[in-house]
């Protein structure tokens, strides 16, 4: 349980806001590649922490993010001209550069040397595996480029989704800290889902419903390990990095594709769940990208034209009561991605954490949440970084294994949790 200021330090992240300055400390997932294709294509509005800005890649193929509103009188630049390595205001002319640099102001004389004066606030873009990453910081505070494996991998190896999640961020990411509900709310997706059937583990998932978890702290974050009775003397484990602010990595299943996510504020009540599968080793097969292309796995479908998932809450996410009464799926929600954001958002825009009432199987949120209140504390009141910005807390995988009991998993899992290239990850 939270008292109420925590819970409000924890979810707002607009400019100012304690978590808001952590949030702008990171190199944060903003758009797909593909959204931004090719030099002079349209430009995107992009909608984070509670700024609203409009993205762009000019002529010569350079990226940025400036302020969505011209600085004539306000209009949305995302009504803008995309031409000659700028953005155009359609209103009266005005152009900005990537660097949101004013660049022309049609109705002045160029002698008075007026646009150089005018200059919107901007944030750089680079682009890694298939992802657009912005730093919404100080520009002497910016981290190196972000190293996950999978935006280093080649990105046949790859595949990466965003969708809307319509709730505060810390609630969708605190369903990825707890892997306690996979054996309830998942459990009829192991068995069918192409991206998860046939892996021995699910058996170990299925067979016992009583997870003892095991925490610890790490450089950059969490390893949350979940523990199931596997065969005499053993124990399955599944290993869960939480990486400082909005990482996690799922468990991996037999020689399927790893996968994790970010969950990044749009606002304080919505979310963009990114969802990210790559296999370290091999190329992801025909099959396995087409199956997540279709919103399988921890992919979705969408509203055509949108991020917006098929199902939402407009349509109760297309529950099926008979399904849920005959245990094809336990809540009746199709799909492992709106399984979890269908009860997520159920919450409200931001859950009242004053009002829960925890057990072991949370350790991990809890863990988590003391991180990023004493982090966000730290870099307000001291001015001290915080964990997570650097490539080696980034090299990280999730594990599922099976160990002799006691044995502690920080040990006997050490070298499996690390992300090295051409090393195939533990996975059963
Ligand atoms: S409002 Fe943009 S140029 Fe006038
Ligand atoms: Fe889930």
């Amino acid at each position: 349980m939270l008292k109420k200021e925590q819970n409000e330090l924890l979810t707002q992240t607009g400019p100012g806001t304690p978590m808001g300055e952590l949030f702008r400390r990171y190199w944060l997932p903003a758009l797909l590649a593909s959204e931004l294709p090719e030099p002079d294509c349209p430009p995107v509005r992009l909608h984070l922490l509670s700024e609203k800005m409009i993205a762009f890649r000019d002529s010569s193929g350079c990226l940025g993010a400036i302020d969505e509103f011209c600085a004539h009188r306000g209009v949305s630049l995302w009504f803008g001209r995309n031409e000659e390595n700028g953005i155009r205001c359609p209103y009266h002319g005005w152009k900005y550069d990537v660097s949101g640099q004013c660049t022309e102001v049609p109705s002045e004389p160029v002698e008075s040397g007026y646009c150089d004066r005018i200059k919107l606030k901007s944030y750089p873009l680079v682009e890694r595996g298939g992802v657009i990453w912005v730093y919404m910081g100080p520009k002497d505070q910016q981290p190196p480029l972000p190293e996950w494996e999978f935006a280093t991998v080649p990105t046949s190896q790859s595949f990466m989704s965003k969708r809307l999640q319509e709730c505060n961020w810390l609630q969708a990411m605190e369903g990825g800290i707890d892997s306690s509900h996979v054996s309830f709310l998942h459990s009829g997706a192991l068995d069918r889902d192409p991206l998860f059937k046939g892996a021995k583990g699910n058996q170990y998932n299925l067979n016992d419903l009583k997870p003892v978890f095991d925490v610890q702290s790490t450089e950059g974050g969490l390893y949350v390990g979940a523990r199931r009775n596997a065969e005499e003397g053993r124990y399955y484990w599944r290993i869960t990095p939480w990486i400082m602010p909005c990482f996690t990595m799922v468990p991996p299943r037999g020689d399927h594709p790893i996968h994790g996510h970010f969950w990044v504020p749009i606002d304080d009540h919505n979310n963009w769940a990114w969802s990210f599968d790559y296999h370290p080793t091999r190329d992801l097969s025909r099959e396995e990208r087409q199956a997540m292309e279709d919103g399988q796995g921890i992919h979705v479908k969408y509203v055509p034209g949108t991020f917006r998932p098929l199902q939402n809450k407009d349509n109760d996410y297309l529950m099926d009561r008979d399904a849920q009464k005959a245990r094809i799926s336990y809540s009746g929600i199709e799909g492992i991605a709106m399984q979890d954001a269908s009860l997520q958002e159920s919450m409200g825009p931001i859950q009242d954490r004053t009002r829960e009432n925890l057990v072991g199987t949370d350790n991990g949120i809890i863990m988590a949440r003391q991180r990023l209140m004493k982090a966000a504390k730290a870099l307000m009141e001291k001015g001290e970084l915080p964990p997570g910005r650097m490539p080696e807390a980034q090299r990280v995988r999730s594990v599922a294994i099976v160990l002799p009991r006691g044995e502690p998993f920080t040990e006997a899992a050490k070298d499996a949790l690390r992300a090295e290239p051409g090393k195939k990850h533990a996975s059963v």
